[in-house]
């Protein structure tokens, strides 16, 4: 009998319990022998619980406990989480979790104690909710040189982009109700403002380039400034209007990472991901492109990747799962790189004669254009040219009232 405790009994964490507590036989299953969780740290009452012996409101006691091998780590946020892991980790206890803002900014350094400690710190959760994703990555596709990894990593925001175009629902009404199906951040800011993404975006990027990424060196915009006219335009041109997460590999050794809107080509799968659901795409130098799919945040998804890091923990109680990352340094994630691609454009002019002039003489060369007289607007894709090149002409289109610009992903 293995004894298991769990930090935090809110979404994740309640369905971490249900399923260690109502489905014993799979641990029986995966490990060949029983869990039990012996402490449930959470400061709120849960009296009306059947299991509600389990429950805690000091740390110290799970910490201090050596018949304690596993924690799982479901509280989210950087504190006390941060502090909590690294004291069990030291305590020589492996821990799991889903909390992604604490590997993004942490997980170089609780990786090194977990080796020095001889224990396991797994986070599979913390990437793509129920989606195997980072095990897949670092193992299945060990013999390849990953040169691109990206795709639609936050639930809320994809849910409600989603029920704003497809129901007409407005953004406010459907943040709620990915809030009360547990999809969103407890300061759902961070889904909104791209936060979220872009802490899994850091936590792909580290995995499969090798060296750490942090937050703050990812380009970061998230879909506070999307609106329902965005999203229609880019159907008119053929493309669904995704919150992307993106890192590539440079030749010089560097990479490039952002999270953007983008307007996703109708040809690519990741344009049907939608609602919760989340899509990583991996581009391997062997494999070519591979698609991981699933809902990517919720209670029961989310909880199947922590349990499946507990199970995984208990097999290699007395040895390490090998994962390993070198340090970040400040250049490593250049997003200057002066990259020719396709834009969406959208300006409008009270003087829409001469934006039309204007727009000729620079853009007359773009596939795409659709020109709406009456609200004085003009919308196009542009020809591939470097960023740089464009903001240059766009600079040139004198009387903007409003532009709204977006990548595109063929
Ligand atoms: N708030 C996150 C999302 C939860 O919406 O994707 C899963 O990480």
């Amino acid at each position: 009998m293995i004894q298991v405790a769990i930090l935090g009994h809110g979404v994740v964490g309640s369905g971490v319990a249900e399923i260690l507590i109502h489905h014993g036989e799979r641990a029986q299953r995966a490990v060949k022998t029983d869990l039990n969780i012996k402490y449930i740290l959470d400061l709120r009452e849960f009296d009306h619980l059947p299991y509600r012996e389990k429950f805690t409101k000091d740390f110290e006691q799970i910490v201090n406990d050596p018949e304690v091998r596993v924690v799982a780590e479901v509280m989210g946020g950087l504190h006390p989480a941060y502090d909590f892991v690294k004291r069990c980790l030291l305590a020589g206890k492996s821990v799991v979790t889903s909390n992604k803002e604490l590997v993004a900014a942490k997980g170089a350094e609780l990786i090194r104690i977990a080796a020095q400690k001889n224990v396991n710190f797994l986070f599979e959760a913390s990437v793509g909710g129920g989606i195997p994703i980072l095990r897949p990555m670092v193992q299945c596709l060990a013999a390849n040189d990953i040169t691109e990894v990206c795709g639609i990593l936050n639930g809320t925001t994809n849910f409600i982009l989603n029920k704003m175009v497809v129901e007409n629902m407005d953004f406010d009404k459907a943040l709620q109700l990915a809030q009360q199906n547990g999809y969103a951040e407890k300061d759902p800011t961070a889904d909104i403002e791209g936060h979220d993404a872009c802490r899994k975006i850091c936590i792909l990027a580290t995995l499969a380039f090798g060296r750490h990424v942090f937050p703050e060196q990812v380009d970061t915009h998230g879909i506070a400034s999307v609106t329902k006219e965005d999203a229609e335009a880019a159907d008119r041109f053929g493309f669904a209007l995704k919150l992307i997460g993106r890192a590539a590999k440079l030749p010089d050794g560097t990479i490039t990472a952002s999270v953007r809107p983008t307007f996703v080509s109708r040809e690519r799968i990741l344009s049907g991901v939608d609602g919760v659901f989340n899509a990583v795409s991996v581009t391997g130098d062997e494999t070519g492109e591979v698609l991981f799919y699933g809902k990517g945040a919720g209670k029961e998804a989310t909880a199947s990747a922590v349990v499946a890091d507990i199970f995984d923990c208990v097999k290699h109680l007395d040895s390490r799962k090998y994962l390993f990352w070198e340090e970040g340094y400040e250049g490593y994630v250049n997003n200057q790189t002066d990259e020719e691609g396709q834009w969406y454009v959208r300006a409008s002019s009270p003087r829409y004669s001469d934006l039309l002039a204007r727009f000729e003489e620079q853009f007359g060369n773009a596939p795409t254009v659709f020109k709406n007289e009456y609200r004085g607007e003009i919308e196009w894709l542009t020809a591939r040219e470097k960023a740089s090149v464009i903001r240059e002409k766009l600079a040139s289109l004198q009387d903007i009232s409003t532009v709204k610009i977006f990548d595109t992903m063929f």
